[in-house]
């Protein structure tokens, strides 16, 4: 009997935990050498003479974004959320649309940005957002691509990060800082002192250590070309610099130009496509800080040769870019693998980590489901290895196709000194002294009241199990082919 309230207990406890916790993301800090950032980022900042005030003509005021992100939340609610995530320099909120059939709710999904807007001056971004959020609510029951989007991935749209910037109609926010080169840099920390940052970058920092992204994309003007890491070489040189998933982002980079009205039959950029530091090195920008420290994979996108085109062609690009976004977004579902990590004692998700052999790079799986989500380039053999502080990792080969592929990991507990640990924190062994007291506790309780407790977690922990097993369900619904290892 003992053991029953004990096993249920500790069930029910470990659902509270699992809920609560939240990813953090620990970040490197130093000091700013002050002499070089200013220099450095006066190098990179453009021109920002004030074009004439005309240039705006048809395109929304920061108020009408506001007014058109509140309107499709009321509009689309029972697939949305409207959300904050900080404001600029000069207090304007920093809206996100949330696209889900289960807005707000974690689930074992993916989860995916847009980012719109980041230099105030490069404004077709900001516009093409409202316009997808917009796509997406009028097609979800028409379009399986949107359905596919709506029901498995977690869309998260900040149509404006600079809207000071758009304001003033420059690139830099209010105090004339680029906040794409306003990040920590794996090179240079010149950037890496916290409270030196702008409130837009800041907000964007603490936004990915609540939400556990597995890839996103920002959108500027001024090229037509889809960018991917790395963005910054340790020499400062300009050439080809090839990060750990190099094949991957050109998979990624290349869903989006292929797609597109005519990205991918560029000159300058072959497919479209191009590394960034190839193109031209920054640092501190917000593409690399993101596959580094976020444990998201971003893409640069340069949809539009020109910074301000005329208004009455913003519906022509966005019909040139619609489809490239949709699936980028939806490749997160239909490519790459993903699944579970569980305990083999209990069957308890563990939020471990996925590596694959031969990329130098860590995916983590997510706090509460243990769910993971690789994105990799389809059609070529893997070797998915799976580990746990205090768990025998397990690796298995796989043959990834073109379609995703879900591969569930078991783990076995190990022997090491930081598995006991861990066992003792999280599984309620009911070592003796706790077993005693909780005994105490609960004989001096009237029977009735223990009765009724008893009744109470056991329902909660059906609910828990039927959630498990229906979100099981629900990530299978995708026609992929399954793994349990
Ligand atoms: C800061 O950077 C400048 C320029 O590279 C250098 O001359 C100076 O010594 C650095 N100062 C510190 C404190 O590191
Ligand atoms: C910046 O733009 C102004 C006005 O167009 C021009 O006179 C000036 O030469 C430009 N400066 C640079 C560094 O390009
Ligand atoms: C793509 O199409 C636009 C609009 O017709 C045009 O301005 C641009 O030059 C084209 N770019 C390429 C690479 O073909
Ligand atoms: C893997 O990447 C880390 C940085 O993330 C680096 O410190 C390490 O040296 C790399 N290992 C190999 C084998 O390249
Ligand atoms: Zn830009």
């Amino acid at each position: 009997m003992n053991l029953v309230i004990c096993l249920l207990f500790s069930c029910f406890l470990r659902h509270v935990i699992a809920r609560g916790a939240q990813r953090s993301t620990s970040l490197s800090s130093g000091f700013r050498n002050d002499s070089y950032a200013a220099i450095t980022r006066h190098l990179f900042e453009e021109n920002q003479s004030q074009p004439s005030i005309d240039i705006a003509r048809g395109y929304m005021t920061n108020s009408e974004l506001e007014k058109a992100v509140k309107e499709f939340g009321q509009r689309c609610s029972h697939i949305s959320r409207i959300y904050s995530i900080g404001t600029s320099v000069k207090g304007v909120p920093l809206w996100v649309i949330e696209i889900s059939d289960k807005p707000g709710e974690e689930e074992p999904e993916p989860a995916f940005k847009f980012v719109g807007n980041v230099h105030g001056d490069e404004p077709v971004g900001r516009e093409l957002l409202i316009l997808l959020a917009n796509w997406i609510c009028d097609n979800y029951m028409r379009d399986p691509l949107v359905k596919l989007i709506v029901e498995n991935v977690h869309l998260h749209i900040l149509p404006s990060m600079n809207p000071d910037g758009f304001s003033l109609r420059r690139r830099g926010n209010a105090n004339g800082i680029d906040l794409n080169r306003d990040f920590p840099d794996q090179f240079f920390p010149w950037n890496d002192y916290e409270d030196a940052r702008q409130p837009e970058t800041k907000a964007i920092m603490s936004w990915l250590r609540e939400i556990h992204f597995t890839a996103s994309a920002s959108l500027h003007g001024g090229a037509l070309v889809a960018n991917y890491p790395w963005d910054g070489t340790q020499d400062k040189r300009r050439n080809y610099y090839a990060c750990p998933d190099d094949g991957t982002f050109r998979f990624l980079a290349s869903v989006y130009s292929q797609s597109h009205y005519n990205m991918s039959l560029s000159k300058e950029f072959k497919g479209g496509i191009t590394n960034g530091a190839s193109w031209y090195p920054i640092y501190g920008g917000m593409q690399d800080w993101n596959y580094i420290y976020g444990g998201c994979f971003e893409l640069t996108l340069e949809i539009s040769d020109n910074k301000w085109p005329n208004a009455k062609e913003l519906p022509t690009i966005w019909e040139y870019n619609k489809i490239s976004m949709l699936n980028l977004v939806a490749s997160l579902v239909k490519t790459g693998v993903h699944g579970r990590v569980f305990s083999s004692d209990r069957g308890r998700p563990l939020p471990g980590s996925i590596t694959i052999k031969g990329i130098n790079y860590t995916v983590k799986a997510g706090m509460a489901f243990a769910d993971y989500h690789r994105i990799l380039v389809p059609v070529e053999r893997y070797e998915v290895m799976a580990a746990v502080p205090g768990y025998k990792s397990k690796a298995t080969s796989i043959w990834l196709g073109e379609e995703a592929m879900t591969v569930d990991f078991i783990l076995d507990p190990g022997v090491t000194s930081e598995g006991t640990l861990l066992q003792s924190i999280c599984g309620c062994n009911c070592g003796h002294k706790s077993r005693h007291l909780l005994v105490d506790y609960f004989w001096g309780i009237h029977f009735e009241v223990y009765l009724v407790l008893i009744v109470v977690l056991a329902f909660l922990c059906f609910l828990l199990r039927r959630r498990i097993k229906f979100n099981l369900l629900k990530h299978r619904q995708s026609p992929k082919r399954s793994v349990m290892v």
